[in-house]
């Protein structure tokens, strides 16, 4: 481990999934600048993250928007420190281009490359915002909530000496994520996509306790490691419990709702509406007005009992496992830390890799992208 000798300048760069984002992020806590590239607007059309077209606008955006992050940070690329890019989990494809491209700069600069996970990113990215806003240290061991689209974990991070982290996963989605959840429940109701702004901004206009959602209570069970092979060993059981969530059941919870209260004519006459609008994004007030009050009271009802849901597991396990602090990131957590680094981005990932640069923990030239990458032990 050494103090860092240089700039302390860490270029970011990340491309897992439909954003294209790179930044220039100092000592794990300065964010210099913050440039994201969002597909959003190409898969809409879709309906979701199309993997191919992902990779493609990824290969068009990586270069301008590493210059953009570079400009707008007002230094040159001698004066980097190290490069860190997200290496999974993530689409494979659109991985890769972010991989590639910070590899060759590595190797073009003579400068250390760092593998980041995404989820350490997502974590990483309230720490840092804690930092800017110059607050008190989040008390250690921390349990983070990570809740996006792609993903509901929760984890118990602590830092033993100065730079090392280390994660312990004590609780996961069983089947789709909470954001997966918020899409296909706004996609039901006929409502855009990604449906989680919308749900969030139509939800303020209902009422939360309208319809009561009962979530099937997954009870902490003991933490099984998987089988292992060749011998088929009973999994072993390892310490402490896992507090885990499922969301498939209120969205078809939303869907029975809907049918037996009849409200497909509108839903299919609020879908034509918004497809026929020609401005770019409907403003909130545009799209609560083609809902009526029982439509804004489901959502209202949905929202209240997702969040209520991630909210008793989280405090739940942070309780169990001693937790002193609590964080939450992800795009479903928008807002909290604010919007700009709660979604992805590049400067979580830059803030991530700071104490990896601390400790020295540079990847290889034969880093890849792991599309199904695991942060830490469970
Ligand atoms: O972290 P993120 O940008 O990408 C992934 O890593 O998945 O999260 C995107 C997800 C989408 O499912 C989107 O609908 C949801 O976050 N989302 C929200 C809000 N803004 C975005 N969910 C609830 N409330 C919001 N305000
Ligand atoms: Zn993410």
């Amino acid at each position: 481990m050494r103090e860092s000798t240089g700039t302390g300048l860490i270029l970011g760069i990340e491309s897992s999934c439909d954003e294209t984002a790179a930044a220039v992020v100092r000592g794990g806590s300065a964010a210099l600048s913050n440039v994201v590239a969002s597909q959003m607007s190409l898969h809409a059309n879709y309906g979701g993250v199309v993997p191919e077209l992902a990779s493609r606008e990824h290969l068009r955006n990586v270069v301008p928007v590493v210059r953009e992050a570079m400009a707008r940070a007002g230094v040159t690329f001698d004066e980097l420190d190290a490069i860190a890019v997200t290496e999974g989990p993530g689409l494979a494809g659109a991985l890769l281009v972010g991989i590639t491209y910070a590899k060759a700069l590595s190797f073009g600069l003579g400068k250390p490359l760092i593998g980041v996970n995404h989820l350490e990113g997502h974590i990483h990215a309230v720490l840092m915002e804690a930092r800017q806003r110059a607050e008190a240290p989040i008390p250690l061991p921390l349990l983070a909530l990570v809740v996006s689209g792609g993903h509901t974990h929760l984890y118990l991070a602590r830092q033993s000496g100065e730079a090392r982290w280390s994660y312990r996963n004590v609780g996961r989605t069983v089947d789709d994520a909470a954001g997966e959840a918020y899409d296909k429940v706004a996609k039901l109701l006929g409502l855009g996509y990604p449906g989680g702004p919308w749900i969030d901004a139509l939800a303020a206009r209902g009422n939360p306790r309208a319809v009561p959602f009962h979530f099937g209570q997954i009870k902490p069970r003991p933490h099984r490691e998987g089988v292992s092979f060749p011998n088929k060993k009973a999994p072993a059981v390892t310490a402490g419990p896992a507090f885990n969530f499922s969301f498939s059941g209120i969205k078809t919870a939303v869907l029975r709702y809907v049918e037996t209260h009849h409200m497909r004519e509108g839903i299919e006459a609020r879908r034509a509406a918004l497809a026929a609008d020609s401005t770019l994004k409907p403003s909130s007030e545009a799209v609560a007005a083609l809902c009526d009050a029982e439509t804004l009271d489901l959502i209202a009802s949905f929202q209240y009992a997702v969040v209520g849901n991630l909210l008793r597991q989280t405090f739940a396990a942070a309780e169990s496992f001693g937790a002193r602090g609590i964080v939450v990131s992800g795009g479903v957590a928008a807002k909290f830390p604010s919007l700009a680094l709660s979604t992805d981005n590049a400067a979580m990932i830059a803030a991530a890799a700071w104490p990896k640069f601390v400790a020295e923990e540079f990847a290889d030239d034969d880093l890849g992208a792991t599309p199904q990458l695991r942060l830490g032990q469970t």
